[in-house]
C-alpha cells in the first residue's frame, strides 16, 4: 500500500468511526450502526474463513481487496496461535433473491448471501467499510448491520471504443470500477463509423481496413475552419481478447452486451466491404464525427453479411441481449437505391421508416432463432417495433414510455441524465466535450421509471444506463474523469437502496470514495471541483450579482477586474454586483483566482442586464440554462459547449423581455447559434414588438445581428423565425431546425 493511500485511510478511519455515517455507495437498503458502546471490528489481519464461500470468490477476494488498496488477505488457519476475528460466510436459501446481509461486531464479521452475485456485492460493501488505522496497525470497520438488495436488474454503463480505442487492460479497469459500485451491465459499443473493433473471422477486412483511420478531426467538429491530426489511428480486439474480457466481466458479475451498429453508423464496415452499401462506392474510414448518409443497404446479401457477423458475436458473448444499434439512420441512400426500393414495393411498405423496421425485424427473427433477444436505440420504434425487441431510450424517455406501453422491455438512458460525454460543470477549464450539461446532481436525480407509466407498465423498465461516447475522450485518464464520480451517482439511482439527500451523498463520496479512487491515481472530476468555484448569477435590481459557490466552504476566491475593482481582492465578499448601464454598453473583464485555477470571464453590461425574461415558447429541457441566460452579460460560449445557451427544438420562438421600467432604447444585438451539424440553424428574421405595439422586421444572417430600434419601452417582445425545414444536403434534412439563443444585448 502506498504511503499517500495509507494516510488517506487513516484519516478515513477516524472519520467513519466517529460519525458512523454509512460509507457504502450505493447506499444500502438498510444500514444500522450499533450503539456507541459497541467497539468496532478491529484486526491486524483480514482473515477470511473459506467455509461456505462460493469457490470462484476465493480467488477473487484478493483481487477485490486490491481495488480498495488492501494488498494482503489471509485464509483461516486453525494452527494460527494468535487468531484474528474472522470474516465468515453463510449461504441463505429462501431469502429475498440477490440480497445479502453483513453483520459487523468486534468479534467478527458474517456475510449472508443468496447467490454468488450477492456475495460478491457484499464483499464490495465490506471493503468500502474497511479502513486501515496506521498508528494501531489494524483494519477497522464500524459495528453495524447491513441488509441490501438491488431495485433494478439492468445497471448499465456503456463505452464507445470506436471513436477512440481503449486497450484490454483499460477495459478491465473500467469493469473493476463498475464492479466496485455494483453496476452489472457493460454495453460495449464495438463498431461505429470511425472504427470497427472486433475481429470477425469470416470478414478479416473489417479489422484490417475498418479498424484504422488516417486522420482525426481536432477541436470540436463544429468549429471551423477544421484542422486534422493526420495519424494512422485505430486498434481492435482479437476474439481471444474478447473471450478474456467476457470471462473477466463474468467473474465480476457483469454481463457484457455487445453492440454491432446497423443499419447506420456503418462507415468503417463499408470502407472494408463497400458492396454492402447501396451505392457500392469505395470510401475511407472517416475521421470526423456525426451522422453519415452511407448506411447498410437493406438487400438480402447485406442482411446475410450482418447475420454471419452476429453468429460470431453470439459465439463470444453469452448475453441474453445483443445490441444492434438502430440509431440515427438517414434514409437518403435507401430512397435512391433500386434494391431498397424494390424491397419496399414487394413488401408493400409505406416508407423508408417501415423499411428500417423490416431490417430490424429480420435481425430480431435471426436473434430469436438463436434464443437471443434484440435491443436497440429508440429509433427502432419508428416504422413499428419488431416483436421481440427491447428498447434503449436515449432521446429522452418518450421512446421508452411508448415501448413499455406496448409491452416491450426498456432500458432508460435519457440524454438529460445519462450522457457522460456531456459537460459536468460550467467552468471554462473543463476539457472539450461534445456539449450538453449533466452535472453530478442531475445524474443522482435520475429516476428510470417515468411517471407516465402505470403499475402494469412500469415493470417493463429493466433499469437504466449511462453512455460514454468518446469523440472527445482520447485517453483513459479523461475517460475516468468523465465517468467518475457520475457513475457512482448512477449506481445509486439504479441500485435503489435508501437514497440519501444529495448533500449527504456528496459528503460520503468526498470523505470515503474520492480519496480512495485517487489513491491509485484515478483521475476523477470532483478532485478539481472541490476547490473550484462555480459562478452563480442572480438578478438584483438593475443588474446582476455574481456569486461564487464552493463545494467546500473553506475555499475562497479572489477577483480582479479591469475597471472599478481594478486589482481588488474580493475573497471576503464573494459577490460582485454588475449594474446595468444607463446608456449603451460597457465591458468588464474579470479574472478569478482560486486554489486550483485561474478563470476569466468577460461580462457586457447593457440596458437589459438582469431584466425579466419570459420564454413564451417553451425551451427544450436539455438546453434550459435558466431565464437569466439571455441577459446575464455573456454571449454563449464558442465552440458550443451545450450550456450557456438556451435551446428551442422548433423554428419559431417568442421571447418577452421586461426591463422593469420604461427605458429609452436605440438598438439590440441578438446572438444566435449556427451549428448546422447539430441541426441548429440561424433564424432568418426577427420581429421586434415594443410597448406601443409597433412591429419591426429585420433580417438575420449571422450569429450576432445588430439592429437599430428606437423606442421608449418597458417590454420588448422578440419573435425569431427560421427556415421551416433543414435544407437538403445538410444533416437532419427535412426536419424542423432548432434555434439556440444568447445573449440579447439592449443598447
Ligand atoms: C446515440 O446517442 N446516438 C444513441
Ligand atoms: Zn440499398
Amino acid at each position: 500500500m502506498g504511503k499517500l493511500f495509507l494516510g488517506v485511510l487513516v484519516f478515513l478511519s477516524m472519520y467513519s468511526i466517529a460519525q458512523i455515517t454509512c460509507p457504502i455507495l450505493p447506499k444500502p437498503v438498510t444500514f444500522v450502526p450499533a450503539s456507541d458502546h459497541n467497539p468496532p471490528f478491529r484486526s491486524e489481519k483480514l482473515v477470511f474463513n473459506p467455509l461456505s464461500l462460493p469457490a470462484k470468490l476465493g480467488y477473487l477476494i484478493p483481487e477485490i481487496a486490491k481495488l480498495y488498496g488492501i494488498n494482503e488477505v489471509l485464509w483461516k488457519d486453525s494452527t494460527d496461535n494468535k487468531p484474528n476475528p474472522e470474516i465468515a460466510f453463510q449461504p441463505l436459501t429462501g431469502a429475498y433473491p440477490e440480497s445479502y446481509a453483513i453483520s459487523v461486531t468486534s468479534t467478527g464479521i458474517r456475510i449472508s448471501f443468496t447467490s454468488e452475485a450477492s456475495c460478491f456485492h457484499a464483499l464490495q460493501s465490506l471493503f468500502q467499510m474497511m479502513t486501515f488505522n496506521e498508528p494501531a496497525n489494524s483494519y477497522e470497520a464500524p459495528s453495524c448491520f447491513v441488509k441490501d438488495f438491488p431495485t433494478f436488474s439492468w445497471r448499465g454503463l456503456h463505452l464507445d471504443v470506436a471513436r477512440h480505442f481503449f486497450t484490454v487492460e483499460e477495459v478491465k479497469k473500467y469493469l473493476d470500477l463498475m464492479s466496485m459500485y455494483k453496476l452489472n451491465v457493460f454495453h460495449w459499443h464495438l463498431t461505429d463509423d470511425q472504427g470497427w473493433r472486433m475481429e470477425i473471422k469470416q470478414y478479416p477486412k473489417l479489422t484490417s481496413i475498418g479498424a484504422w483511420r488516417d486522420s482525426t478531426v481536432e477541436n470540436h467538429y463544429a468549429t471551423f475552419p477544421r484542422t486534422w491530426k493526420t495519424e494512422h489511428y485505430g486498434g481492435f480486439y482479437t476474439q481471444e481478447q474478447i473471450r478474456e474480457v467476457v470471462a473477466y466481466a463474468a467473474d465480476r458479475h457483469i454481463t457484457i452486451v455487445p453492440e454491432i451498429e446497423m443499419p447506420g453508423h456503418a462507415r468503417a464496415a463499408l470502407a472494408a466491404y463497400p458492396e454492402y452499401s447501396c451505392s457500392g462506392k469505395q470510401q475511407t474510414v472517416p475521421g470526423i464525427w456525426g451522422v453519415f448518409d452511407d448506411v447498410f443497404c437493406t438487400k438480402d446479401s447485406t442482411l446475410l453479411f450482418l447475420q454471419n457477423i452476429l453468429d460470431e458475436v453470439m459465439e463470444l458473448f453469452p448475453s441474453q441481449y445483443i445490441h444492434i444499434g438502430g440509431d440515427e439512420v438517414p434514409k437518403t441512400r435507401w430512397k435512391e437505391c433500386p434494391k431498397c426500393q424494390s424491397t419496399l414495393k414487394n413488401l408493400n411498405l409505406k416508407d423508408e421508416h417501415e423499411l428500417q423496421s423490416y431490417f430490424i425485424g429480420r435481425m430480431d427473427q435471426f436473434l430469436q432463432m438463436h434464443k437471443r433477444k434484440l435491443i436497440g436505440w429508440d429509433e427502432i420504434l419508428e416504422g413499428g417495433l419488431t416483436s421481440g425487441a427491447a428498447v434503449m431510450s436515449w432521446r429522452g424517455t418518450e421512446g421508452g414510455i411508448a415501448a413499455a406501453k406496448q409491452g416491450h422491455f426498456v432500458v432508460m438512458s435519457p440524454g438529460s441524465h445519462c450522457y457522460f460525454d456531456h459537460y459536468q460543470s460550467k467552468s471554462t477549464s473543463e476539457p472539450l466535450a461534445i456539449g450538453g450539461y449533466t452535472p453530478l446532481e442531475k445524474v443522482y436525480d435520475f429516476h428510470p421509471i417515468p411517471k407516465e407509466l402505470s403499475a402494469q407498465e412500469a415493470p417493463f423498465i429493466l433499469g437504466g444506463q449511462a453512455n460514454l461516447w468518446t469523440e472527445y475522450i482520447p485517453t483513459f485518464d479523461q475517460l475516468t474523469y468523465m465517468t467518475y464520480p457520475r457513475a457512482i451517482a448512477l449506481s445509486q439511482a439504479l441500485w435503489g437502496g435508501s437514497k440519501a439527500p444529495y448533500e449527504s451523498f456528496e459528503e460520503v463520496l468526498k470523505m470515503h470514495h474520492i480519496p480512495r479512487l485517487m489513491g491509485p491515481n484515478l483521475n476523477t472530476h470532483i478532485s478539481l471541483s472541490f476547490m473550484k468555484p462555480t459562478f452563480k448569477f442572480n438578478r438584483i435590481p438593475d443588474g446582476i450579482s455574481l456569486g461564487f459557490e464552493f463545494k467546500d466552504t473553506s475555499e475562497s476566491v479572489a477577483v480582479s477586474s479591469n475597471d472599478e475593482h481594478n486589482g481588488a481582492w474580493l475573497d471576503h465578499d464573494r459577490t460582485l454586483d454588475i449594474k446595468r448601464t444607463k446608456t449603451n454598453t460597457s465591458q468588464h473583464k474579470l479574472t478569478f483566482f482560486s486554489r486550483c485555477c485561474v478563470d476569466s470571464l468577460t461580462l457586457i453590461s447593457h440596458l437589459g442586464l438582469g431584466a425579466k425574461v419570459n420564454y413564451e415558447t417553451p425551451l427544450n429541457e436539455r438546453y434550459n440554462s435558466g431565464d437569466l441566460t439571455l441577459v446575464d452579460g455573456q454571449f454563449g460560449a464558442r465552440p458550443w459547449r451545450g450550456n450557456q445557451w438556451v435551446g428551442f427544438d422548433t423554428n419559431s420562438i417568442t421571447i418577452r423581455i421586461d426591463l422593469g421600467k420604461k427605458t429609452k432604447i436605440h438598438g439590440l444585438e441578438i446572438g444566435c447559434l449556427n451549428e448546422p451539424s447539430s441541426w441548429i440553424h440561424l433564424p432568418t428574421e426577427v420581429t421586434v414588438v415594443t410597448d406601443r405595439k409597433k412591429r419591426k422586421y429585420f433580417q438575420i444572417s449571422s450569429e450576432r445581428t445588430t439592429i437599430e430600434c428606437n423606442a421608449k419601452t418597458q417590454n420588448i417582445v422578440l419573435v425569431l423565425t427560421g427556415p421551416s425545414t433543414i435544407p437538403s444536403g445538410l444533416p437532419g434534412e427535412g426536419n424542423t431546425p432548432w434555434i439556440f439563443a444568447d445573449e440579447i444585448i439592449i443598447r
